[in-house]
């Protein structure tokens, strides 16, 4: 995967109900395809098979859960994902917690079946921890910015760059990403000066009154 990378999380949010989940994930699709940057989906669980089946660029899972297939319910399981045709999935973000020992079986599991893992981290200490369990991507998002106007890179740079030297510090390989508030290409722009491999976001594209001229702007510094 080329960085840097850009991640729309789409969350729950009513704008991606149904075949909105996909439309939105086309217009990622045409921004990676317009810019040669790598866009990552994050459709809802409910459209993910769907979404991941009908676009040609990464599509991850909001969440999954520290299980194998097998007798339990309604779990989203690593398995399950990536026969979804999804290529990753995020973990422990602020809104769909894991405990410390949860996320390490969680990201085991993923890597077992072969999908990726960005792992959320609302503090760098998290982080740090968190990188000892060898995820592809650790995300940083101080949970107060979330769904804000004020992006991270200009609210908290230190969490930013510290999280990078933290991160890099325990594993080189590991792609740090920041998030919360980001919004536009200046953001972005930043958040790779900070040190950050890309950037993770929501309510930026998906609640924007324009979502295609959104993820253009993202683009426009890179
Ligand atoms: O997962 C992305 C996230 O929590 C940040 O949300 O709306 O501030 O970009 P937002």
């Amino acid at each position: 995967m080329t960085k840097p990378v850009i991640v729309v999380n789409f969350k729950v949010y009513r704008e991606v109900e149904g075949a909105q989940a996909l439309s939105i994930a086309k217009m990622c699709q045409e921004v990676a395809e317009s810019s040669g940057i790598t866009i990552i989906a994050c459709p809802p669980v409910t459209e993910l098979g769907y979404v991941a089946r009908n676009v040609n660029i990464p599509v991850y899972s909001q969440n999954a859960d520290p299980h194998a297939p097998g007798s339990s319910t309604g779990w989203m399981t690593p398995s399950m994902i990536k026969a979804s045709g999804a290529a990753g999935t995020l973990i422990n973000h602020t809104e769909h917690k894991q405990p410390m020992d949860m996320i390490s079986i969680t990201a085991e599991l993923c890597r077992g079946c072969g999908i990726s893992t960005i792992v959320c981290a609302d503090t760098v200490e998290l982080a740090a921890k968190i990188a000892c369990f060898a995820p592809d991507m650790i995300a940083v998002e101080p949970p107060e910015l979330i769904g804000g106007d004020v992006s991270v890179t200009d609210a908290n740079p230190a969490v930013v760059e510290n999280t990078v030297v933290s991160v890099k510090n325990v594993n080189k390989k590991i792609s740090v990403l920041c998030g919360a508030g980001v919004k536009t290409g200046k953001d972005v722009k930043k958040a790779l000066e900070l040190g950050a491999d890309g950037v993770l976001l929501a309510s930026g594209v998906v609640k924007a009154k324009d979502p295609k001229a959104a993820l253009a702007d993202l683009v426009k510094y890179l």
